[in-house]
């Protein structure tokens, strides 16, 4: 039975998709079946596949719609390994639609009854704001990966997705945080390695030894359509990437 894995920030910016993408890739790289779905309107993962987001049979969003017919109509294989729920830029429009729907936000979670059997991982991209695509995500996952980017007020942002996991344990009551991954650490300023402290001494054991570091070859990867392992194996983005999923493998074990 695969680890569903929801990558969560209410924000932009912090690597959420970014994240998404390097991991899968790398997982699948090893070996490993993965599937990841894109739940943002904007459809950054799924461009960053070489998906193109506009003339898509099948989205994430008819899996909404539709969760008893499960997820394997709307997977595409992908050049980089990773199975692909894309999403699609109608799903801007869905939201209303799904408002509508009885257990709307457990919809992701049926669809992917299945596919929990075919698969080792399977992680989320969700938007960056808090709606019923957000909650969709974290209502279908076993656990929460945290992408924290290393700035100031990076340690203001976790009470507000505390509490929005608080919210989501009332439907699913095991949803728990699975781990933080520091992300965006520049290394030319001590202040990232200082929040990086902050973080270590709030969530101890939850935050993960790899930090990702700021690195160009990481933000250009998506325009050549290539997981960062491809793109630029070599690269500091890469290596932490592979290092953050040989941790994920340990932890649970596949
Ligand atoms: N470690 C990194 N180094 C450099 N650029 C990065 C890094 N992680 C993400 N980026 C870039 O920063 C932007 C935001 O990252 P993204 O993963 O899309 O965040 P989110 O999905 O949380 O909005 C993108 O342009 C991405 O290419
Ligand atoms: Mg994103």
């Amino acid at each position: 039975m695969g680890h569903v894995l929801a990558l969560a920030m209410q924000k932009g910016g912090v690597g959420k998709t970014t994240t998404t993408l390097s991991l899968g890739a790398v997982l699948a790289e090893r070996g490993r079946r993965v599937l990841l779905i894109d739940l943002d309107p904007q459809a950054n993962l799924t461009q960053g596949l070489s998906v193109d987001p506009s003339g898509l049979e099948y989205s994430v969003y008819e899996v909404l719609l539709n969760p008893e017919k499960g997820t394997a109509f709307a997977t595409l294989a992908t050049s980089a390994g990773v199975d692909l729920i894309p999403s699609s830029l109608d799903l801007a429009g869905a939201e209303l639609e799904l408002a509508g729907k009885v257990g709307r936000e457990l919809l992701l979670r049926k669809a992917l009854r299945e596919a929990r059997q075919s698969y080792d991982y399977i992680l989320v991209d969700p938007p960056p704001s808090l709606g019923i695509f957000s909650l969709n995500a974290l209502a279908a996952c076993d656990t929460v990966l945290v992408p924290m980017q290393l700035h100031a007020y990076a340690l203001k942002a976790m009470p507000q997705l505390e509490q929005t996991i608080a919210l989501v344990r009332e439907i699913h009551p095991t949803l728990a945080i699975g781990g933080i991954v520091c992300t965006l650490a520049d290394r030319r300023t001590n202040l990232s390695g200082q929040i990086e402290q902050q973080v270590r001494d709030a969530y101890g054991d939850l935050v993960f030894e790899t930090v990702i570091p700021m690195n160009v070859k990481l933000a250009e990867a998506p325009t050549a359509g290539l997981p960062i392992g491809r793109y630029a194996p070599q690269s500091a983005g890469a290596l932490a990437y592979a290092a953050l999923a040989t941790e994920l493998e340990v932890r649970y074990g596949r």
